[in-house]
């Protein structure tokens, strides 16, 4: 049988994707250029204050959230699996003056090339789909914390995983995947066609995998509430520029963050 290389055909889309997304309004390089931060409050309000904290973020695409972590006062490492993304990652940082490092790696590969420990490891918004093993990713964050160091992740509900993108209850909880999407990408459905292979883990999958390497959850929250379209024709904005259910007969948990510390 033919083993697919998960890791290659995700990189290649994600090396596609990558410009069409630095070119969006959903990311709105421009203004991030100006100072505008591309943080959310949520993540804000909860890791606090990072200024002189050696900061490690995973799988950070193309690093304005590294970046913007950079202009809090953070000492930034970025990591992605996509040379696209680095590599605007890089021209960012040159382009506005924040200083950061970026790698290129499979997150998997990544205690090979890099032998550092950080006070806080952060990664957020559109992660765990991409993992093939969460038990590794678990090793590899208790691997790179420095003793008393935070995890933090901010990220799209699991419960989510069990409805289409028209809002259809159609799968199940508990598959893990792999699965193949060729839907598109979340800044424009049109765009990025190709295929990726994805995984799918639930909530105790998080938490558990956190907890055998001996990570302390100190909480996790759930929000109403997506930062994207996540169910076109079926979200709206709201005054906060929330993305919430249009029906407020419905509420279900859209997204969920996690702080552990080791
Ligand atoms: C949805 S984006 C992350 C979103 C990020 N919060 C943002 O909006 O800037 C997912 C990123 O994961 C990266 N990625 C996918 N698989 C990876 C892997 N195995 N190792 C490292 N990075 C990976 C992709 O290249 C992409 O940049």
């Amino acid at each position: 049988m033919l083993v697919k290389d998960y890791a290659a055909i995700n990189r290649k889309w994600w090396n596609n994707a990558t410009p069409a997304h630095a070119g969006s309004k959903f990311y709105d390089i421009p203004r991030f250029i100006k100072g505008k931060t591309s943080l959310q409050s949520i993540e804000i309000d909860e890791l606090g204050k990072v200024r002189g904290k050696t900061l490690l973020h995973l799988l950070c695409h193309f690093g304005m959230d590294t970046l913007s972590w950079a202009r809090k006062g953070a000492i930034t490492t970025g990591v992605d699996i996509s040379d696209s993304s680095i590599r605007l990652a890089k021209k960012l940082s040159r382009q506005t003056g924040i200083p950061s490092t970026f790698i290129c790696s499979d997150i998997y590969e990544l205690p090979k090339i890099l032998d550092k420990k950080f006070d806080i490891i952060f990664a957020s918004y559109g992660v765990l789909l991409w993992l093939s093993n969460i038990k590794k990713f678990a090793e590899i964050i208790n691997n790179f914390l420095c003793d008393g160091g935070i995890f933090y992740i901010v990220e799209v509900h699991p419960f989510t995983n069990i409805l289409s993108y028209d809002f259809k209850l159609l799968y199940k909880y508990f598959d893990r995947g792999p699965d193949m999407d060729d839907s598109g990408t979340y800044i424009d459905w049109e765009k990025a066609k190709g295929v990726t292979y994805e995984w799918r883990y639930t909530i105790g999958d998080v938490i558990n995998a956190l907890v055998n390497n001996g990570l302390k959850i100190e909480y996790m929250h759930e929000f109403p509430f997506s930062m994207y379209d996540q169910f076109p024709g079926f979200m709206e904005k709201n005054k906060k520029g929330q993305y919430v259910l249009k029906n407020k007969k419905i509420q279900i948990p859209l997204l969920f963050s996690l702080k552990a510390t080791k």
